[in-house]
């Protein structure tokens, strides 16, 4: 196990009816500027539950955020709490919301083009404070200090991580998941599962207990998906897949271990250039990086094989044939393509986006030997 330290600064307020809590949990003395996206708050009573609650309290609110956040919408918002001297924000949304949130608190304490921290891993260190109330369970940032932007008029989709950002508290109730779409049920699923395998399918880093904490994440996705895709109106399974998406993206599984990425940074391109969903993105490249990455992941592929689909009977190499086909298989039963070709996207997608992680400089994976070229590879073999 590799040396860490941990720190995970979010109060976590779990459970049916909690949103009712934010009027303890935000002191009445701050200016709240309350942020959502495209209104799905308004048809699942969402925002009636957040507006009782801060009855008191004295709120704006700024609405219309993106899914896939955009940069130029979030400076919208910026100009907004300057003028409203807004000293605190609530994201009530999913990832996008959450995530342009975090980006308007740090752009808050930015002295210039905010642009500047998302274009380079510059240290950006300060933010206004920041809670959520999240509506779908996926990215994990309602527990960690990292955000995603886009740009849509440069196609780039960009990321920073801030410690000022870990939300000061998020609260989860997850009867709000009952109104999400299908489509966002296997995104949310897919985009847990796959940040587990980014950090668990890796080389054996003799870390036990992430190991199981891993598994345990990816075999209760295994078990709820087919039963939150027949009903999402099941307390218990809403209440495991929501608490399953923070667990897999607040920092527990990845203490001591080794981490991937290269399916988040390539996928990210995807939504850059296609605008695909960032769960879709995901399920397209992952059987493709671990295809490719066999070798280097060959401990971990077999491990992740036996313990979360049972899979042990074959050689080495057919078992690890066997995973990478179960695992397709589940993202494909959640109804997503899985294939270049399922959203029509070729061979000048693929050069494209090896250009920018040469012009980028970047080497992916947990050894950091994936090179613009396998990139390639990869993406050939998901055509
Ligand atoms: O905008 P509204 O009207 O609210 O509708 C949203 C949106 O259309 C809808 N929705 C959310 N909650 C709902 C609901 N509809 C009905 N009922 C509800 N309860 O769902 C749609 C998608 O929302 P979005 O926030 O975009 O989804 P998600 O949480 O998957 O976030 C995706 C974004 O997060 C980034 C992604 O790149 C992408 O930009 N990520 C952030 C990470 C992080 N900060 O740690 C890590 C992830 O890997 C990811 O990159
Ligand atoms: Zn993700």
């Amino acid at each position: 196990m590799n040396n860490f330290i941990f720190q995970n600064p979010t109060k976590l307020v779990f459970g049916k009816g909690q949103i009712a809590k934010l009027r303890k949990l935000i002191p009445t003395d701050k200016k709240v500027m309350i942020t959502y996206g495209g209104g799905s708050i308004f048809k699942n009573g969402v925002y009636d539950q957040v507006k009782e609650a801060l009855k008191n309290h004295t709120v704006t609110e700024f609405g219309g955020i993106e899914p896939n956040p955009e940069y130029e919408t979030l400076m919208h918002c910026v100009t907004e709490c300057r003028e409203k001297e807004i000293d605190y924000l609530l994201a009530v949304g999913g990832g996008s919301v959450i995530d342009g949130t975090k980006f308007v608190a740090t752009a808050l304490k930015w002295e210039g083009d905010p642009w500047a921290f998302l274009e380079k891993p510059i240290p950006v260190t300060e933010a206004v404070p920041l809670a959520t109330v999240l509506t779908i369970a996926a990215t994990g940032s309602e527990m960690n200090n990292g955000s995603v932007i886009s740009r849509r008029e440069r196609k780039e989709k960009r990321f920073f991580f801030n410690d000022a950002c870990y939300p000061q508290f998020s609260i989860l109730d997850p009867t709000v998941l009952y109104s999400l779409p299908q489509k966002q049920v296997a995104n949310g699923v897919i985009d847990t599962f796959i940040h587990v395998l980014e950090q668990y399918v890796t080389f054996d880093n003799q870390a036990y207990v992430q190991d199981y904490w891993a598994e345990g994440i990816l075999k209760t996705l295994v078990n709820i998906a087919p039963k939150l895709m027949e009903n999402q109106h099941d307390y218990d399974n809403c209440s495991n897949f929501m608490y399953a998406a923070t667990m897999a993206l607040n920092g527990f599984i990845a203490m001591g271990v080794a981490q991937d990425w290269a399916t988040h940074m390539i996928g990210q391109e995807l939504t850059a250039l296609h605008g695909l969903d960032h769960g879709v993105t995901l399920a397209i490249v992952y059987p493709g990086v671990a295809s490719v990455m066999r070798e280097d992941k060959r401990e971990k592929l077999l491990q992740y094989g036996e313990r979360v689909f049972g899979i042990n009977q074959g050689s080495d190499d057919e078992r690890i044939e066997q995973v990478i086909v179960a695992t397709e298989k589940f993202f494909r039963s959640l109804g997503v393509g899985t294939r270049l070709s399922d959203y029509g996207i070729g061979e000048e997608t693929i050069n494209e986006i090896a250009r920018r992680f040469e012009e980028r400089k970047f080497m992916l994976g947990e050894k950091g030997n994936i090179t613009p070229d396998i990139v390639k590879e990869i993406l050939h073999h998901v055509k």
